[in-house]
């Protein structure tokens, strides 16, 4: 059975509208849910109408294809921790990558497409070269940000000399290969096609290999846009008009969340993009070294200091995701805010693996909107704060990044929690946090390490604030 080009047609563009709406539905934690619905639902009619498209045959390979996909999916999401999405998320994006390399080859092999001529054909030759292009890239770039979320590839930058001529040279063979690509007749240019196929894969690796681990959420969303440029790439090669409309939305939406991410962590989207083009060198100088000493306290003690306090700001990172510590955390500040203090919560935009990873957390525990500030709205109010709780975060409250230049989290803003009466800062070591420099937070005067679990600990904070 198939359905009439017109119905298919309607049904791409009612699937477009919901996928619009299904980003703008995003752009809020209250909106959020019915976003996703609308993308579900948009998802279910393109299949539909896709599948029963004119020309489209193996139907019955297909479902079944679609249906040990779903359950494995299924599977997988079920199955991951929170803790474990960024992995997956760039996984799939690499999944996406490879998909559009497949269909370049498939396309550029279809005996059908070589009945093009003149213009049609030379476009469609430069549409299948570069979604190969941006495809490869995408797939080798997905993998390594992968194995540096796993902590399967080291997450320090990867630097030699001369890497940037490397890469404009890599690039200029690959704009002759593509012109030589395109002067071929019929399949003569699959050499062609190879070779770059695999100086993209090198350049996807050389790309992600060359940012530094504080840098990596921005690869995260740079890697989402270019998985939508990469669908958007097999929409042109398949002459789908729904795959051009949705891989652009993606592209142009993670490019907007990389250009926010780089504003927030102060780097050039530019140099980041690039791999690391243009960064300051690794060090200006000799690092600081850090002066002080590093004292702790007990739950009791702490629970003792919130009972004192009128103002108390927590800070949560990664750390508390680890520990699955939201749900007693919001317990906690349930009870202080019953008790009539002024509890809220300090989010820095990267905190986490994953762009509102702590947002998405705090919501799943229930906790209020209108007490979880951002670093922007917050700052200023550290200096009349009683008590900073910081749990599970690192990098996030590092002072280095405002005052050490030879810090390669140097110039990112931060959450200026030392400036409050008291810091208690509850990890479980005295280990470095994702960029893997060293805290001086830890060794200021008004600073208090409480060291364990933090679910674990703040259970005990809670069950002695009671007592
Ligand atoms: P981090 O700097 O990574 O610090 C997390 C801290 O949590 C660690 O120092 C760790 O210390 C502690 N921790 C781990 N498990 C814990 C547990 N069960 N209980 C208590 N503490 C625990 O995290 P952050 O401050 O949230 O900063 C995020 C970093 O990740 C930034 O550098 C950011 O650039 C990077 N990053 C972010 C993203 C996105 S999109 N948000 C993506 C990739 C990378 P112990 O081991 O001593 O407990």
């Amino acid at each position: 059975m198939f359905i009439a080009k017109e119905i298919q047609t309607a049904a791409y563009l009612f699937a477009s509208i919901l996928f619009i709406l299904s980003l703008g539905g995003l752009s809020s934690q209250e909106s959020a849910k019915r976003g996703v619905l609308y993308g579900i639902v948009g998802m279910i009619v393109a299949i539909i109408a896709t599948v029963l498209g004119e020309g489209v045959s193996g139907q019955v390979y297909i479902i079944v294809a679609i249906a040990i996909a779903s359950a494995i999916g299924l599977m997988l999401a079920r199955k991951v921790e929170m803790t474990a999405m960024p992995q997956l998320v760039a996984i799939l994006h690499s999944f996406v990558g490879l998909a559009a390399v497949l269909v370049g080859f498939g396309s550029y092999l279809d005996p059908h497409t070589h009945t093009l001529t003149g213009a049609a054909h030379s476009i469609h030759l430069w549409e299948v070269f570069i979604g190969v292009f941006i495809g490869a890239i995408t797939f080798t770039g997905s993998i390594i940000a992968w194995g540096k979320l796993e902590g399967k590839v080291r997450s320090k930058a990867l630097m030699y000399p001369g890497r940037h001529a490397v890469n404009i040279v890599l690039m200029i063979t690959c704009v002759v290969l593509g012109v030589l690509y395109a002067q071929q007749e019929g399949t003569g240019g699959m050499l062609h096609l190879g070779i770059m196929t695999a100086i993209a894969c090198f350049i996807g690796i050389m790309l992600v290999m060359a940012i530094g681990g504080g840098d990596m959420p921005v690869v995260v969303s740079m890697l989402n846009s270019y998985s939508g440029w990469a669908a958007s790439a097999a929409g042109f090669m398949l002459g789908n008009d729904l795959l051009i409309v949705t891989g652009a939305l993606v592209g142009s939406s993670g490019a907007i969340l990389s250009i926010h991410m780089c504003h927030a962590m102060n780097r050039s989207f530019f140099s980041v993009i690039l791999g690391g083009f243009g960064n300051a060198p690794a060090s200006k100088g000799e690092a600081k070294v850090i002066e002080g000493e590093v004292t702790a306290l007990n739950h009791e003690e702490v629970a003792g200091l919130l009972k004192e306090a009128k103002s108390v700001v927590i800070v949560p990172g990664y750390g508390m995701a680890v520990a699955k510590a939201q749900y007693p955390i919001y317990d906690m500040v349930q009870y202080m805010r019953k008790a009539g203090k002024n509890v809220r919560f300090a989010i820095h935009p990267v905190a986490g693996r994953l762009p509102g990873h702590m947002n998405v957390l705090l919501a799943e525990a229930n906790v209020p909107y209108d007490i979880v500030m951002e670093m922007d709205e917050i700052n200023d109010d550290m200096p009349d704060t009683d008590v900073v709780m910081v749990i599970g975060a690192n990098d996030v409250v590092n002072p280095s990044a405002k005052d050490d230049p030879a810090s390669s989290i140097y110039g990112m803003p931060v959450i200026e929690a030392w400036k409050a009466e008291k810091v208690i800062i509850m990890k479980r070591s005295m280990s470095a946090g994702y960029s893997g420099e060293d805290n001086p937070l830890f060794y200021k005067s008004n600073s208090e390490m409480l060291y364990g679990d933090a679910k674990d600990s703040v259970e005990k904070i809670l069950s002695f604030l009671k007592a």
